[in-house]
């Protein structure tokens, strides 16, 4: 197919939107960008861009009729052929649908009405509308989106083969409102609760009560037999107990962890934010029995944020650690618990050990929503939580960098960005899965300088200059690109499953390779080099510094971005280096 021009219209540089803004721009289109903020911004980008066509991956408003009309446009919807409306997935994950599907039809003056261009179909999952978003409709929807282009001919307003439909295509479906999602504690069991909690995350969560006090609901997880067991007793919808981020709750017969919850603010000027459900309950939280769980367990139904297991044969035993943080954002107490975990990791005998982050955010970097709750505490701030939550980043970093008496791999399930990225880079290897997208840098976070010894873990990969590029450039990296840069050292299967088991193959072997102990000796020797040349603690000193500038100086702008993302405000305009029309040299 020859290259053409693509316009990317979106609401937000979401993660579907970052996937087909690099895969198009691998496979040799030039691909721009603009965010949907009004109908004449849009229609001056597309007179300033003069693209082939305009696809919307993720929009919120209807595509102007004076730019429909006169171009290509194809929408992304997250539905089965057919399926029109604005909570497609949300009702797809509450009615329990087998099989979902992605469709990408061309924009008219009805709402996801136009002819049908491509489908992608998959099996639904026991998941979150948000994972299930990220994973299977971002790779549904990239096929798609391929397979409408290969049926894109220039200056022609139809495809040029029609696809298959299928036999029982979707229908209309409206806006779900919090009456569709309310969960009735009088009859609903743990199963119908966790897939009203799923069909509402991320957004907008379930509205429901705590304590008797409102707030949203976010994050659930069934709750174990041993657990309820263990908990005090209570009637469903009481709140008993207790483990790390999550309440449990019981419900008909069962129960399940709450993780996170958006409760109310004290009044109507203060927003609310999505916090750890013990922090925004913290006094009620604290009444609560902690229920503990060991780190090592078998019991896969079991819920919590860490888990540790082992494989392979004596002298070559693999541990496997996984922290599964929701959104893949590190709190200064998840640091703390992943250190503790290390510690314990680091006391067992194994030859490698693979960490393995959440399933959709292999980690995204310091916790901007608690960061930003302690603007609201008394006596604390903003500034001074992030000064703890970065060092705390910090030391569970060094905890991976001066661990050199075994292999250390960052197995990546999902994406990672900022310090989440670099957190990966301090494993001696990172393997990822062709799906993942990368973003390396922390200047979109308000010109944040970062931390996590980015200094020492970039370059050593690109060097001096190639690390410039990655972080002044701020563009998403998919797997691939950050493979040929060197980010990534291996790119296994795609499929989720499939994945962790080539990882766990793939560690077990090197746990078991006969130069294990060369490599390891190769490992040590590097470190005792790197720290003679520059010992760890300048690099943190240095990048601690320009942090230190960025969280308590005169210059704002961090404190005004994070508050901008965590209140998921609109953006005023398209960052400029993302939006290629609008910048004269690339025209
Ligand atoms: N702290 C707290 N929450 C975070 C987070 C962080 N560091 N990074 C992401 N999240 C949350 C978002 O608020 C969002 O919450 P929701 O469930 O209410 O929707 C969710 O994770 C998904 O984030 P989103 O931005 O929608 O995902 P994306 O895939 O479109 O974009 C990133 C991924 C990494 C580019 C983007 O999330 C980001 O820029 N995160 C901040 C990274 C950062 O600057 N970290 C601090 C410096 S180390």
């Amino acid at each position: 197919m020859r290259p053409l021009r693509i316009l990317l219209l979106a609401h937000s540089f979401n993660s579907l939107t970052q996937r087909l803004f690099v895969e198009l721009r691998a496979l040799g289109h030039t691909v721009s960008l603009e965010l949907d903020i009004a109908d004449p911004v849009t229609e001056e980008a597309v007179t300033l861009f003069e693209p082939d066509l305009l696809i919307a991956p993720f929009l919120k408003r209807r595509i102007p009729e004076s730019v429909w009309s006169r171009r290509v446009c194809l929408v992304v919807h997250p539905g089965i052929a057919g399926d029109r409306g604005p909570s497609a997935l949300d009702w797809a994950v509450l009615r329990g649908e087998a099989q979902w599907g992605v469709t990408v039809l061309q924009a008219n003056g009805e709402f996801d009405a136009g002819e049908v261009w491509a489908t992608a179909s998959f099996t639904m999952r026991a998941a979150t509308k948000a994972s299930l978003y990220r994973r299977e409709v971002t790779r549904c929807a990239v096929a798609a989106v391929i397979e409408a282009l290969s049926r894109f001919v220039p200056g022609q307003p139809s495809p040029a083969a029609r696809p298959a439909l299928p036999a029982h295509p979707g229908r209309w479906q409206p806006l779900m409102q919090q009456s569709d999602r309310a969960v009735d504690v009088a009859t609903d069991d743990s199963a119908t609760v966790l897939r009203k909690i799923r069909a509402a995350d991320g957004f907008p969560g379930v509205a429901d009560a705590l304590f008797g006090l409102p707030c949203h609901l976010f994050d659930a997880h069934a709750a174990s037999a041993a657990a309820l067991s263990a908990a005090p007793p209570g009637p469903p919808g009481s709140v008993v107990a207790r483990r790390g981020p999550a309440l449990l709750r019981r419900t008909v017969g069962g129960g399940v962890w709450i993780g996170h919850v958006r409760r109310a603010g004290p009044d109507a000027r203060t927003p609310a934010l999505k916090l750890a459900a013990t922090l925004a309950f913290e006094a009620e939280a604290a009444a609560l029995p902690e229920l503990e769980v060991p780190l090592m367990r078998d019991a896969h139904d079991e819920w919590d944020e860490l888990h540790y297991r082992e494989f392979g044969a004596g002298g070559a035993r693999v541990g496997w650690l996984e922290f599964d943080f929701h959104n893949g954002a590190m709190s200064t107490r998840q640091c703390l618990r992943l250190r503790h975990a290390l510690r314990f990791a680091r006391g067992r005998d194994t030859r490698v050990l693979v960490l393995v982050g959440g399933a959709d955010f292999f980690c995204n970097g310091i916790h901007l929503h608690d960061i930003e709750a302690a603007a609201h505490r008394p006596g604390d701030s903003a500034a001074d939580a992030s000064w703890r939550n970065i060092n705390a980043i910090d030391d569970v970093a060094l905890d991976l960098l001066t661990l050199t008496d075994r292999i250390t791999v960052a197995a990546l399930r999902g994406n990672a960005g900022a310090g989440g990225c670099f957190l990966a880079l301090a494993a001696d290897q990172v393997w990822a899965h062709d799906g993942v997208v990368l973003n390396p840098h922390y200047k979109n976070m308000g010109n944040l300088y970062g931390s996590e010894y980015w200094t020492y873990l970039l370059p050593r990969r690109v060097g001096e200059a190639g690390a410039m590029a990655i972080t002044q450039g701020r563009l998403p990296l998919s797997a691939r690109q950050a493979n040929a840069l060197g980010l990534i050292d291996e790119l296994l299967a795609a499929d989720t499953t499939a994945f962790e088991l080539q990882v766990e193959a793939h560690a077990a072997a090197l746990a078991a390779a006969p130069d294990i102990a060369a490599r390891l000796a190769t490992k040590q020797q590097r470190r005792q080099a790197d720290e003679a040349m520059k010992p760890l603690a300048a690099y943190r000193e240095e990048e601690l510094q320009r942090m230190q500038r960025n969280f308590f100086g005169f210059d704002p702008s961090y404190h005004v971005a994070r508050h901008h993302f965590v209140y998921r405000k609109p953006q005023a305009w398209t960052p400029r280096h993302l939006a290629l029309h609008r910048d004269r040299a690339e025209r």
